[in-house]
């Protein structure tokens, strides 16, 4: 037999990990790889993914809320920014803004970024910041003493658990001289909508979903036959979130870098979660990190929130 090639360390280690644990699992961040990056790009444009059209809608539409909360000369630090489309909206109509901090674990794709906003926006300083916005973070010296507006769109915080969200308030509520956090939120709704959401018609969802154990043959030494494995997207109704699985469809055996791994049939792998808020649910964790919901704007479905907090 040829020997398995373990080409990502933390990968595999983090795979081998979820997958020895019962019930299975993986971390949804190995999702983009470059293949996992478009296809994410591509389900931002099914009829059925609402979120993201939704929430450029409401920035687009609420502009001028968004900018009064902003102070002259303040600087806009985002939190995993990746092409930084729906800030453009923000930079666009924000007048007085002195800096924009973009935080990105993608470095090569966040100088490209970067680079793109410096020319689109003259007296904008850019001041990229490679990391993990989970991790610790040293903001730039020259915006240490600027009002922060923090960004944070995209309901990302939805793939936090509720402690970790907790968390990450709680430390950008320590950043000096903190003004507001500007969250998008994707919110509790219909589970049909949802669901549709999570497993659309065309099959992108899937293909991202099923990414994970190409990823895994390719760069962890898995031997995965991905077609033996379905994806499911079920609504939570105790956690309200949705959870991607990917179920085994027959008991069988997958080397992962030569360790054999064990499925029976209709075993799960869950992949993701992606927790749902309402303005009472985000109003709460926000007051226990020390932030009051100043603001709520949603579209006129209800389907997405984005809430500015303000420091109390
Ligand atoms: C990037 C975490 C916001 O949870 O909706 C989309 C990821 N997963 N379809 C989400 C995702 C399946 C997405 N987030």
């Amino acid at each position: 037999m040829d020997k398995p090639v373990v080409t990502n360390r933390a990968l595999f280690a983090d795979a081998l990990a979820g997958l020895r644990a019962d019930p299975k699992r993986m971390n949804p961040k190995w999702f983009y790889d470059h293949a996992g990056s478009a296809l994410f790009e591509r389900i931002t444009e099914l009829p059925e993914y609402y979120p993201t059209r939704t929430e450029l809608s409401i920035l687009r539409r609420e502009v001028d809320t968004l900018s009064t909360c902003i102070p002259e000369g303040a600087a806009l630090v985002e939190l995993g920014s990746g092409a930084s489309t729906k800030t453009r909206v923000l930079l666009d109509a924000i007048r007085g803004l002195r800096a924009y901090v973009p935080i990105d674990v993608s470095g090569d794709f966040l100088r490209d970024v970067a680079s793109d906003l410096d020319r689109a926006y003259p007296g904008l300083r850019v001041a990229p910041l490679v990391g993990d916005f989970l991790g610790d973070l040293d903001l730039p010296t020259e915006i240490r003493s600027l009002p922060k507006i923090a960004f944070f769109p995209g309901s990302t915080i939805g793939n936090l658990e509720p402690a970790e969200a907790l968390n990450l308030l709680r430390r950008v509520r320590a950043w000096p001289e903190v003004s507001a956090f500007i969250l998008g939120l994707d919110l509790v709704k219909e589970p049909g909508i949802l669901k549709r959401a999570y497993d659309d018609s065309a099959g992108v969802t899937a293909a991202f979903n099923h990414n994970l154990l190409l990823r895994l043959n390719r760069e962890a030494g898995g031997t995965f036959d991905v077609d033996t494995f379905g994806h499911e997207a079920r609504w939570n109704a105790e956690f309200e979130r949705i959870e991607m699985h990917l179920v085994s469809k027959k008991t069988q055996e997958v080397s992962l870098g030569g360790f054999s791994i064990q499925f029976s049939k209709g075993e799960s792998i869950h992949t993701e979660n992606s927790h749902k808020y309402n303005q009472a649910s985000i109003a709460r964790a926000a007051a226990e990190a020390g932030w009051a919901v100043d603001v709520f704007l949603t579209d006129e479905r209800r389907l997405f929130g984005v809430a500015i907090l303000r420091p109390f």
